[in-house]
């Protein structure tokens, strides 16, 4: 067991959103949330087993106590008493809303199984990252994914092949970490929005909707409903007390490009996440379109362009950075 292993998985951009918790403690989602994989970032993971568990990102080692249940559901999980030691990296900002959580845990589940030398259904490597990060259950697919509320594990729906023609336009409008993360910003709208109970009842109501947009590649109808999923979860999380705002001014200069090019008939729909950052959905042939008007509307933008991407995969023989 003293190998390194390496795993690699792209971010789970969630169409409809997961935002808040079932109680009870087992990290189980009240909210239905449909995603596509991000095809283009990556999270690689290295383990290896024996000595105390420790994780590090991008060279930065991280809080244990944010560690410490994961690895202890894994090693339950796998019947393993060894500790891991975890070494990651990411080709995107971590922790400023572009979902490094969700490749990251799902990387984490996939190697420490691997450096235990089990062998895992995916189901069960989906249920596993969940114990780290809701939103990683879905990294462990590639394509379009599904994680039912309260369910333990995601299953996939399509394969990335499905729309090979979707794009995602991440417009980066700011660097570094965001103030609030999404596991104490979900805690406190849930405790105290008074639309909560409401967002989880409409999140349950867009699903077929989404999911129908989705057998149809429609990508009007599936960004109209991407488009009310986050607005509903920023409208709800905006009215916890305190109340909790994720937008900066250049977020809605973003919104509003996305608006303008809707109203010149290109198709793009944004979609906001637990941070400033916006994702653009829209046809890879109108990239160039969506990006230049982003760019002209806010200059200190940064775009990345991605696309239905893969699932867990293992990455043989490479070395772990130091
Ligand atoms: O799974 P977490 O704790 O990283 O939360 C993800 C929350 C959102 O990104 C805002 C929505 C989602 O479904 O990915």
């Amino acid at each position: 067991m003293n190998g390194w292993v390496c795993c690699t998985a792209s971010p789970s951009l969630a169409l409809l959103k997961y935002w808040g918790k079932l109680e009870g403690g087992d990290n189980l989602p009240a909210t239905p949330s449909l995603a596509v994989t991000l095809g283009g970032l990556s999270t690689r993971t290295w383990v290896r087993a024996g000595g105390a568990d420790s994780v590090t990102i991008d060279g930065e080692p991280q809080e244990p106590d944010r560690y410490s249940r994961f690895f202890n559901c894994v090693r339950a999980a796998l019947g393993v008493a060894a500790g891991f030691e975890a070494r990651s990296t990411n080709s995107f900002p971590t922790a400023a809303g572009l979902a490094s959580s969700s490749s990251g845990f799902a990387a984490l589940a996939g190697a420490c199984a691997l450096a235990a030398g089990k062998e895992m259904p995916a189901a069960e490597t989906s249920a596993l990252a969940r114990a780290g990060s809701v939103s990683a259950a879905r990294s462990v697919f590639g394509g379009f994914v599904l994680l039912p509320a309260g369910a333990r594990s995601a299953v996939p729906v399509h394969d990335r092949a499905y729309w090979p023609e979707l794009r995602v336009v991440v417009a980066i409008t700011q660097q570094g970490r965001k103030p609030v993360s999404s596991r104490d910003g979900m805690a406190r709208t849930a405790a105290t929005s008074p639309f909560f109970p409401q967002w989880v009842a409409q999140s349950q109501s867009l699903l077929p909707e989404a999911l129908a947009a989705l057998k149809e590649r429609d990508l009007e109808k599936l960004g109209d409903v991407a488009r009310a999923s986050f607005s509903m979860m920023h409208a709800t999380a905006l009215a916890a007390r305190p109340s909790l705002l994720y937008w900066i001014p250049e977020t809605v200069a973003v919104m509003d490009a996305c608006r303008e090019l809707r109203e010149q008939g290109v198709g793009a729909w944004e979609t906001i996440d637990a941070g400033p950052q916006v994702k653009i959905l829209c046809h890879a042939s109108d990239v160039d379109r969506v990006v230049r008007r982003v760019v002209e509307r806010v200059p200190q933008v940064h775009t990345l362009t991605c696309f239905p991407g893969d699932g867990i995969t293992i990455t043989a023989g490479e070395e772990p950075p130091a």
